[in-house]
């Protein structure tokens, strides 16, 4: 049984945010200004094996979300200490999991994120991925991100009928169920943790009009030309190329002609201002949070493939996680955020 009381756990992962603040805000700076003053053109991996700072900035990175998660203060023993009224909470949900359902084999094959036993591997990983979501992007106190994302697909269309793909706990859906008050909002998940506590913070929200699935996000089985929206937010990044491709594909059959599929992810090209640098910290950065299909989504050639399934009217952009983050004096590190859309025509 742990001996780590609440103010410990809080202060020790507080703690950790602000490592994380200091590595957003101090060290990433640092390390692009001593990159961009080198006069040299070798590769970025080259120059950095010269670097003092480089891997102090990679152990950061690497052991800070080691530690949110697991060791005497991580938020897996801590939510341990928690287990009986958490589980309470959630056997009152009831999600049904669609017919045909499979976990696809590279789901539990890694840690994602390094959160031990992953997504599914836990009736809490819920609960432990939400408090762990918080500081996920560390200079954002609000985390509003999914609500800024909303607000600009509402600038172009006003869905009925929204699928959010891969919804985790619910922040991606609830912005939607809020935004568009009329219409219907299916989301699935292939982890049952997650998607039972996206119906109990529903509840919790006074949102009943969700309904969440268990299903694969490229084998929904659900009705073809069922949804004008078909979205996801931070879900192409973890699938692996094939997926991707599916993902496209099924997208397509579930919208009705006319329809949107917008999705919110991340794409180092896209970025004001990206070169060998943007896509090296990148690339780093999949390695380090156990994030393996990061790099084949970058690589992918999400144009042509949705030209080839039919889309029309394809944008990818990048996107503004806050009011200053796409200004060229912005230093700080950030996720590449990019925003994929495209109509299925009429
Ligand atoms: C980074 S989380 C994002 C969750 C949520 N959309 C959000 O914005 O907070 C990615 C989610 O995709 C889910 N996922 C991964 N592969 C999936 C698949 N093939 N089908 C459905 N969900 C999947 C994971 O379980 C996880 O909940």
């Amino acid at each position: 049984m742990s001996t780590v009381n609440a103010r410990a756990f809080s202060a020790a992962q507080d703690f950790l945010l602000g490592a994380k603040k200091f590595w957003t805000t101090q060290m990433y700076p640092l390390l692009r200004e001593q990159d961009q003053a080198l006069e040299t053109k070798t590769p970025v991996a080259e120059r950095m094996q010269t670097s003092d700072l480089y891997p102090f900035y990679a152990w950061m990175e690497r052991h800070l979300q080691r530690m949110k998660y697991a060791g005497r203060y991580g938020l897996v023993p801590w939510h341990e200490t928690q287990r009986p009224a958490l589980e309470a909470a959630l056997a009152r949900q009831d999600v049904p999991t669609v017919a045909g359902f499979q976990v696809p084999a590279y789901y539990p094959s890694f840690d994602v994120h390094q959160h031990p036993g992953g997504l599914m591997g836990d009736g809490l990983a819920g609960f432990v991925y939400e408090r762990g979501a918080r500081s996920t992007t560390p200079l954002d106190k609000h985390f509003d991100l999914h609500h800024r994302f909303t607000r600009q697909v509402g600038a172009f269309t006003k869905p009925q009928r929204i699928l959010d793909l891969g919804c985790g706990f619910g922040k991606s859906t609830r912005p939607f169920a809020q935004q568009f008050a009329q219409a219907q909002v299916t989301a699935t998940d292939l982890s049952m943790p997650c998607l039972k506590l996206a119906q109990h913070l529903d509840a919790q929200e006074n949102i009943d009009k969700v309904r969440y699935l268990q299903a694969d996000a490229c084998a929904t089985g659900l009705a073809n030309a069922s949804y004008d929206l078909v979205t996801s937010t931070m879900l192409l990044h973890e699938l692996p190329t094939t997926h991707l491709a599916e993902l496209f594909a099924q997208a397509h059959r579930l919208l009705e002609p006319g329809g949107w599929t917008v999705h919110l992810d991340f794409l180092p090209q896209v970025q004001p201002g990206a070169d060998a640098f943007t896509h090296f910290i990148h690339a780093g950065h999949a390695k380090r949070n156990n994030e393996p299909y990061m790099p084949s989504l970058a690589a992918f050639d999400l144009k042509g493939h949705l030209q080839s399934l039919g889309f029309t009217d394809i944008r990818i952009t990048p996107f503004a996680e806050n009011d200053q983050a796409l200004d060229s004096h912005y230093r700080f590190w950030r996720f590449p955020w990019t925003v994929v859309q495209a109509r299925k025509p009429l």
